[in-house]
């Protein structure tokens, strides 16, 4: 995906202020600038950050969120979302895609995310990632999203199970593919293809904005 997509699904990319998504108890929508406490708030966790590449510092500053919010300002089409709880109305987490804008991998984008220590373990992402799925299949057209893949680190089971429950397949694992803090870890591949994804129906358009 790259600045050069097609006018016709530059049309129905979302406002930088609408929800993608709305459940009962989060929402997912583009970061703002009064977001920037609550994300350094949640974000500056090491059992989170320990999971996620050397782009997301430890410790994180409300520096390192503006520096994010200012990399989200340059996006288009923007495709990186803060996960809000609704009753606090706090940023307790991300979710996005990675895009490759050229060359043969251009077809295919990674899947991140991550929540608040004290937001996990409730079936939030589990819930979340399909609905997102769903967003990133319904707006982008096959030319520009035919694989959605995810890369974890060997350890993190939790994420590999929201990758098994969401219907992805683990494909391979590069060994010593990863340097993080200090240590070599194993890099876990899972990826889901969009006939996949059509093939065992999505989910519902209800919950998706
Ligand atoms: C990975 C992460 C997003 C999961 O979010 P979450 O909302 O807590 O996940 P859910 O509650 O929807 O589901 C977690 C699943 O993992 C399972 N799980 C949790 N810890 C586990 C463990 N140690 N071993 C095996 N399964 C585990 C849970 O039981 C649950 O599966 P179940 O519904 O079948 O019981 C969250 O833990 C996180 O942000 N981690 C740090 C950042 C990160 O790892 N990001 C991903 C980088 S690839």
């Amino acid at each position: 995906m790259s600045t050069s997509t097609p006018t016709s699904t530059t049309a129905i990319i979302p406002t930088r202020t609408d929800p993608i998504i709305s459940t009962p108890t989060h929402l997912v929508r583009p970061l703002t600038l009064q977001d920037l406490p609550s994300l350094t708030s949640s974000l500056n966790d090491h059992s989170i950050t320990r999971w996620m590449t050397d782009r997301v510092p430890f410790p994180y500053t409300i520096s390192s969120a503006r520096d994010f919010y200012d990399f989200l300002r340059t996006q288009d089409p923007l495709t990186s979302y803060s996960i809000v709880d609704r009753e606090s109305g706090n940023v307790v987490g991300g979710l996005g895609l990675k895009t490759t804008p050229s060359d043969i991998h251009r077809r295919t984008v990674e899947l991140g995310y991550w929540l608040s220590s004290s937001s996990q373990g409730q079936g939030v992402m589990s819930t979340l990632v399909p609905l997102f799925l769903h967003w990133t299949f319904q707006t982008f057209p096959s030319e520009l999203v035919n694989r959605v893949e995810a890369h974890v680190y060997s350890g993190n089971r939790s994420s590999m199970r929201v990758l098994q429950k969401c219907g992805f397949r683990e494909e391979g694992v590069l060994r010593g593919k990863v340097w993080k803090e200090g240590k070599v870890l194993d890099l876990h591949v899972w990826g889901l293809l969009r006939e996949e994804y059509e093939v065992e129906g999505g989910v519902g358009e209800a919950e998706v904005r």
